[in-house]
């Protein structure tokens, strides 16, 4: 599964985006507050809108006002809009699926969701057939999605009224098998990983828990170690050696259980005999050990966003660490990163940059590809960092396509 199309209108800073033809692996660079956080708050927003509601969702990206707070300024009387296309298996047949969502206030009650629709079509031609029609918490879904490809079946549809209009018609069809582009966008949503990697929650000693994934703060690193260790033993092998090039002097790291059950992960230095437990081990140690166990993950993610990776890292690192991420979205997960190092964009196809920039406090996206002149200095051999460091990402400076 993949996206390949995000619009977003009046989401803060992102007040009318359209990107298209997303490559599974995105890298985005632009100036302080020209809206890279921003954009990877809308995958966070969705997943909030999902896990809890639309009201809650609104309230963590714009506090007490909500909605108010989320739009963009001078909009504030529209509607916040989202629609993201992806593909998708459906029954045995690669769709491009449309979900679209606007939300907004209306007089009588309040904050809602106005309209929410997953569309599809049903063969090449022709117009897209509407699964899922919500307007105001009613609506109906399809509940023969799996005849779809009958074309003289009648499709079946369900008429449907949500607890509240604050909720998401995915969420309550997305646990129905029987609504298949629903029930696999919601996992999809569900699975989306939005790294908030703390050091300090990564540090410490830990209960032992069953992890097959990394958690998005990295508090169950010594967790996701172990699992690693015991199934996955290549994976945590080649992870280590990786340390040992990266990290001067690390030689090994184990994860050990102590006498009252909790996991305490440990380096050892080859010049001390004791290893260093990890409280006492190094910003960078621990952040290079957490990106190789996330992005080692068997099961890769179906979307992974990362912000500015090269935090605490030696500028020599980015390179590798910039082509782990595209053989992470390689394997099957997409993966959206923003950063501000020039070494990490030089080791980025330029396929997979877009630059940001922001004109009257709105957000305008840019992909780097469209750009002839960038085209040709890269293909004579330019890297990307530095026709970036040099200024080349500019709208004003580049004609677009
Ligand atoms: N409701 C809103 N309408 C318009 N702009 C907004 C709204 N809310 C916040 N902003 C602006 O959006 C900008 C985007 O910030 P964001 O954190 O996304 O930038 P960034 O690219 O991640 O920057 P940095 O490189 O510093 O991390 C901020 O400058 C903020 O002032
Ligand atoms: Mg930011």
């Amino acid at each position: 599964m993949k996206i390949e199309t995000i619009r977003i209108k009046n989401f803060k800073a992102l007040r009318d985006i359209e990107m298209t033809n997303l490559p599974a692996y995105c890298v985005f660079v632009g100036r302080n507050g020209t809206g890279k956080t921003t954009l990877f708050r809308v995958f966070s927003f969705l997943k909030n809108c999902l896990a809890k509601n639309v009201r809650t969702a609104l309230n963590i990206e714009g506090g007490r006002n909500g909605l108010k707070e989320v739009l963009s300024r001078g909009h504030d009387k529209e509607d916040l809009e989202i629609e993201i296309q992806f593909r998708l298996n459906i029954a045995g047949i690669n769709r491009l699926v449309t979900y679209h969502l606007e939300i907004g206030d209306t007089p009588d009650q309040g904050t809602i969701v106005k309209r929410e629709i997953l569309r599809y079509k049903r063969g090449r031609h022709g117009s897209p057939f509407h699964f899922i029609d919500f307007t105001a918490g009613e609506g109906y879904a399809i509940n023969n999605e799996d005849e779809f490809r009958k074309w003289d079946l009648d499709l079946m549809r369900e008429s449907q009224k949500l607890d509240s209009p604050e909720t998401l018609a995915i969420k309550g069809l997305g646990q129905f098998e029987r609504f298949k582009a629903a029930s696999a966008f919601r996992q999809l949503i569900e699975n989306w990983h939005i790294s908030d990697f703390h050091i300090s929650s990564a540090r410490g000693d830990k209960e032992e828990e069953a992890a097959e994934h990394l958690s998005p703060s990295g508090d169950n690193l010594p967790s996701m170690a172990r699992h690693l260790y015991e199934k996955h033993r290549p994976v945590f092998e080649s992870i280590k050696q990786r340390m040992q090039e990266r990290v001067p002097g690390v030689t090994d790291i184990t994860v050990t259980v102590t006498e009252d059950g909790r996991l305490l992960m440990r380096y050892r230095d080859g010049a001390f005999v004791d290893p260093f437990i990890d409280k006492n081990v190094s910003d960078g140690t621990i952040k290079m050990f957490a990106y190789l166990v996330l992005l080692a993950d068997p099961k890769p993610h179906p979307i992974l966003c990362v912000e500015e990776p090269e935090n605490q890292l030696y500028p020599e690192l980015m390179k590798v660490l910039a082509e782990e991420f595209q053989q992470y979205a390689e394997r099957g997960g997409q993966v959206f990163v923003s950063s501000h190092s020039p070494d990490f964009l030089n080791a980025v196809p330029l396929e997979s940059i877009y630059w940001l920039e922001k004109k009257q406090g709105e957000t305008s996206i840019h992909r780097a590809a469209d750009v002839p002149l960038l085209r040709r200095l890269t293909q004579e051999g330019d890297l990307p960092g530095y026709l970036w460091n040099q200024g080349f990402f500019n709208s004003k400076r580049l004609p677009l396509e």
